[in-house]
């Protein structure tokens, strides 16, 4: 019982200094917190939903809502507060800016990096290496300059032009499969068949590996749609890895990235064996990863890392946001039977009853470019992109003190406001008409600067080939009572899988 008692007699000062020691250091959090305020209150911006978090409540709803688009309710900021708005997450400040000259300045130059909060955010992804240090997500700017520099010959226009072959012929599996699609009269999921195509074709071109995805199962897309899905749910929602009930989807998508990690080792090293063996391999995306990770001998274990975070980044960015393009594209066609009408004209002109797509045509199917532009005006299936403020700025006259954690330019979201382009949800690709006026810097949905998407020509020549074949030799018609939504699975897809009937245009 003495014990106890000095027990006790010890313990209760400690129990006190303890709880005077959180109080006061939850005392200077709020201290900090209001100097953050005070530092950003000046910018407009929807008022917070608690002073502690700030608008993190606001974006769980969004997040958590099937139905609703964080980047709409961004438009809705836009449109009421200006082209700069502010938002806090606790101790942090987000601006998302839509002014076009302040676009200009902030993608255009190197000063503005990659944002280090988000970017770490997403170098693991449930505590499993995943993006890493790869092109789209490496911060450094020497690092990033190395790896884009050596990556640049694999997507100069002369090697392009020699991927037209690989394009064609797998956009000739696609038009087989339709065509048996047509002749069973099936519903078809166009999303899921585009999928299998530009998969096909990253597998093909940037790795040299045959995976046949129209014809062969293959755990690649689920891998790559669970690994997407849980990005923005880690990104969005601070608790989510925290959650009893989301333990079944935290551990498919460790193992999905697993599973394209150990494929990428396992592909880098097969491709190593041959380089080493003397054998004549092709100057392909793989062959560029291996060389950008410098000599052997000199390698260490992050270079190792760094290459197959590289293939993970090629192996998504090089065929999720092609596809959702065209699945949206063939939507919005299916949806507009005057623009359908006008584009076969075009590609019946161009093309007439030849198989192949070669890369002059490319060059004459104008409309064609038009309507894809107009689609990632509608539908920038990357809409955002954040960047580090290191110095002070000024916005449209509102001055931005530097050390915010992030500026956030979203294609998306100016591309869908009147101010910028009108009668905004029309879809309608006279706006791209070459003789129309450029938009100024408010339709980005490759981004821009150095930073801008490396595989923009790749991505555009592998679309026109897929759309011109698609419609030179099918009517599609999109089955009704099927929802055009969009869902935020990091890149935009539409939530209806693009559902259609195909019929063969010609009988022969
Ligand atoms: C419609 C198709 C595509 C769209 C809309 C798109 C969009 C984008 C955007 C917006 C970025 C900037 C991302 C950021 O700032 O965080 C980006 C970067 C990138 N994209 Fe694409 N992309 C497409 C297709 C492709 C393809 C086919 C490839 C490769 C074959 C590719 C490879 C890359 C790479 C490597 C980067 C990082 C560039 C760097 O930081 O140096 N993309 N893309």
């Amino acid at each position: 019982m003495a014990v106890v008692s000095v027990l006790v007699g010890w313990l209760t000062p400690v129990f006190y200094f303890l709880l005077l020691l959180l109080f006061t250091a939850f005392l200077g959090c709020c201290a900090y917190m209001k100097y953050v305020h005070m530092k950003y209150d000046h910018i407009p911006g929807p008022p917070r939903d608690s002073f502690v978090f700030g608008h993190f409540s606001t974006f769980m709803k969004l997040a958590r809502d099937d139905n609703k688009l964080i980047h709409d309710k961004c438009i809705e900021w836009s449109e009421k507060y200006g082209p700069v708005y502010k938002l806090n997450f606790i101790h942090t400040v987000v601006i998302g800016v839509t002014c076009p000259h302040a676009t200009k300045e902030i993608l255009m130059s190197p000063k503005y990096t990659k944002d280090k909060n988000f970017h770490k955010s997403i170098f693991n992804l449930f505590g499993e290496r995943f993006l890493g240090n790869g092109l789209v997500t490496v911060i450094d700017h020497d690092l990033w300059y190395k790896q884009r520099r050596i990556m640049d010959p694999a997507f100069s226009s002369l090697y392009l032009r020699g991927l037209m072959g690989t394009f064609n012929e797998r956009a000739e599996k696609l038009m087989d499969k339709l065509s048996e699609e047509a002749d069973n009269q099936t519903e078809v999921s166009m999303l899921k068949l585009v999928n299998c195509v530009t998969m096909d074709i990253i597998g093909k071109v940037a790795f040299g590996v045959e995976l046949d995805l129209l014809n062969k199962s293959s755990p690649f897309p689920r891998a790559i749609e669970a690994v997407l899905l849980g990005l923005i749910k880690h990104a969005r929602n601070l608790f989510f890895e925290y959650n009893p009930k989301n333990r079944a989807f935290i551990k498919e998508v460790r193992e999905a990235c697993r599973l394209l990690r150990t494929t990428g080792a396992q592909w880098i090293n097969e491709r190593k064996k041959a380089i080493e063996n003397g054998e004549n391999v092709p100057k392909d995306i793989l062959t560029q990863i291996i060389k950008s990770a410098g000599q052997e001998e000199s390698m260490t274990k992050e270079d190792e890392e760094v290459m197959i975070d590289n293939f993970v980044t090629f192996f998504i960015a090089g065929q999720e946001t092609t596809a959702n393009q065209l699945s949206f594209c063939i939507m919005e066609l299916g949806r507009h039977p005057d623009v359908l009408e006008k584009l076969r004209q075009e590609i019946d002109e161009v093309l007439g009853m030849k198989k192949d797509v070669n890369y002059n045509d490319l060059g004459n199917l104008t409309y064609l470019s038009q309507v894809l532009k107009e689609t990632l005006r509608l539908y920038a299936t990357a809409p955002a992109t954040t960047r580090d403020i290191p110095e002070d700025i000024m916005i449209d006259g509102i001055h931005i003190p530097g050390g915010v954690t992030a500026i956030v330019a979203n294609s998306y979201v100016s591309s869908r406001m009147e101010k910028f382009f009108k009668d905004p949800l029309k879809f309608d690709p006279e706006r791209f008409h070459p003789d129309a006026p450029k938009p100024y810097y408010c339709y980005y949905p490759f981004s821009l600067g150095p930073r801008s998407c490396l595989g923009l020509n790749f991505a555009q020549m592998e679309a026109k080939v897929v759309m011109a074949k698609l419609i030179q030799r099918f009517d599609f018609t999109l089955v009704p009572g099927q929802s055009f939504d969009i869902v935020d699975t990091f890149t935009l897809r539409p939530k209806s899988g693009v559902l259609c009937t195909i019929k063969h245009r010609h009988s022969d």
